[in-house]
């Protein structure tokens, strides 16, 4: 398949990753697409060019990436949407920390390097004028966009009608103009929140297509390239989530590559194969950080919860039109030859994903975790042909691993060493 055939949309994969943040944590179902559509809208009213409403999407669609870590996420949550609730003008240290995190975090994929600069700054108030910028550095408008946006999406109760609430709501942020929020975008706010048709766009659970068909002009594809580059940043937000496995997809993303490469699989098939390995645990936002870092073993139902992982990376990664074979590779790395793995028990195993479940099995059982030091050759050797034998997974690629252990082991640990961009190490 030549890169020119890949059909995959830039907005396709922002607005697939934002309603996988938004699985996160129930108190924000929701709540990155309704900051994505506000903001457009905003950025929009206030006549921004095409270009700056794109950097204002993607910045909503993304801006809470940095408060995912797991000692901070439930508090951070509950602390931004009762800050937020309360109207209370002084944005405490933490709420910054996860812009700075999530500026981090987003700013290597070129594509998102105007909105990783919104999101750097998306709780600083307007203070009248002085928050244009922030210790010498220029706060961007769009960053004062993201932080209305923000406070607008959390506003509404869930258990009354919209419309009901839309006065209240405006007579609030109209309260916290110039304080907290620009005047010029609070205007704008009151020009398009006297339709009807913005409160029930924000109530509404579907807004991807609403979102797709309202700001979706900027069709920018993805070549095989920025297709991987963004891959990598997707799995270092989701790695980053939990220091237990803080570089595990780029392991499975560069072991799958070399598994292929070993394997005799073609140069674009190998490199969306890696893709695959950077998103296979996309579904793995839906588990409950405290199922993840759970130290002693799962209960039954903790387990079944823990196993749904790889059926909601296909629910997520459906949503991206064009990447259909990625999706495939990913989410049916838990299968079994036998057809006792799971979700899907497949009569049929595609290399592809066959490759996947090797390189993760691989991967996982040579990693340092923080509660235990990775397997040696022999021992990991043992757990593969262990599992060979039980039909668990493809006996040719664990050969082809064995041929080559060492540099595969080298080319895995060097994946995961934590580079100087690492959110991981800033934070
Ligand atoms: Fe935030
Ligand atoms: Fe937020
Ligand atoms: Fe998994």
């Amino acid at each position: 398949m030549p890169s020119e055939e890949l059909k995959i949309k830039l907005i396709d994969m922002v607005l697939c990753f934002s309603r996988a943040l938004d699985l996160l944590h129930p108190e924000i179902s929701d709540h990155h697409l309704r900051v994505a559509y506000i903001a457009s809208c905003l950025a929009e009213e206030l006549g921004l060019t095409p270009a700056e409403k794109q950097d204002v999407l993607i910045g909503g669609a993304l801006h809470d990436v940095g408060a995912i870590s797991s000692p901070v996420m439930t508090s951070l949550f509950d602390h931004a949407l009762a800050h937020y609730r309360l109207g209370d003008a002084n944005s405490p240290d933490d709420l910054h920390k996860h812009g700075e995190e999530g500026y981090i975090l987003t700013r290597d994929f070129p594509p998102f390097a105007q909105a990783a600069s919104a999101i750097r700054f998306h709780h600083a108030n307007w203070d009248f004028g002085r928050g244009k910028e922030f210790a010498g550095e220029p706060i961007p408008l769009a960053s004062h966009i993201l932080h209305l946006a923000d406070r607008i999406a959390v506003l509404p109760d869930a258990n009354r009608n919209i419309l009901e609430q839309a006065a209240e709501i405006r007579k609030t942020v109209g309260t916290d103009s110039g304080r907290q929020f620009s005047p010029e975008i609070v205007a704008a706010f009151d020009e398009i929140s006297t339709r009807e048709s913005f409160w029930l766009d924000i109530a509404c659970q579907h807004k991807e297509p609403i979102i797709r068909s309202r700001f979706g002009d900027w069709e920018i594809g993805l070549d095989l390239e920025t297709l991987e580059q963004l891959g990598k940043v997707f799995g270092r937000i989701i790695d980053y989530r939990s220091p237990f496995t803080a570089t595990h997809s780029s392991g499975v993303a560069a072991t799958g590559e070399a598994l292929a490469q070993r394997l005799g699989i073609p140069f674009t098939e190998r490199k969306l194969l890696r893709v695959a390995g950077y998103l296979h645990d996309i579904g793995k936002l839906t588990v409950p950080i405290e199922i993840i870092e759970k130290p002693g073993k799962l209960t039954s139902e903790e387990m079944l919860i823990v196993k749904q992982h790889s059926y909601h990376t296909h629910r997520i990664l459906s949503m991206v039109p064009g990447l259909e074979t990625v999706n495939i590779w990913a989410s049916l790395h838990h299968e079994r030859l036998d057809g006792k793995g799971y979700p899907f028990r497949p009569r049929e195993i595609p290399l592809g994903s066959r490759i996947i479940a090797v390189a993760d099995v691989f991967t996982a059982i040579t990693e340092d975790r923080p509660y235990r030091k990775g397997m040696d050759r022999v021992q990991a050797l043992n757990v593969l042909d262990q599992l060979v034998i039980d039909r668990a997974i493809d006996g040719d690629i664990v050969d082809a691993l064995r041929a080559d252990f060492g540099e595969l082991l080298f080319i895995r640990s060097l994946s995961q060493q934590p580079t100087e961009n690492s959110a991981a190490e800033a934070a």
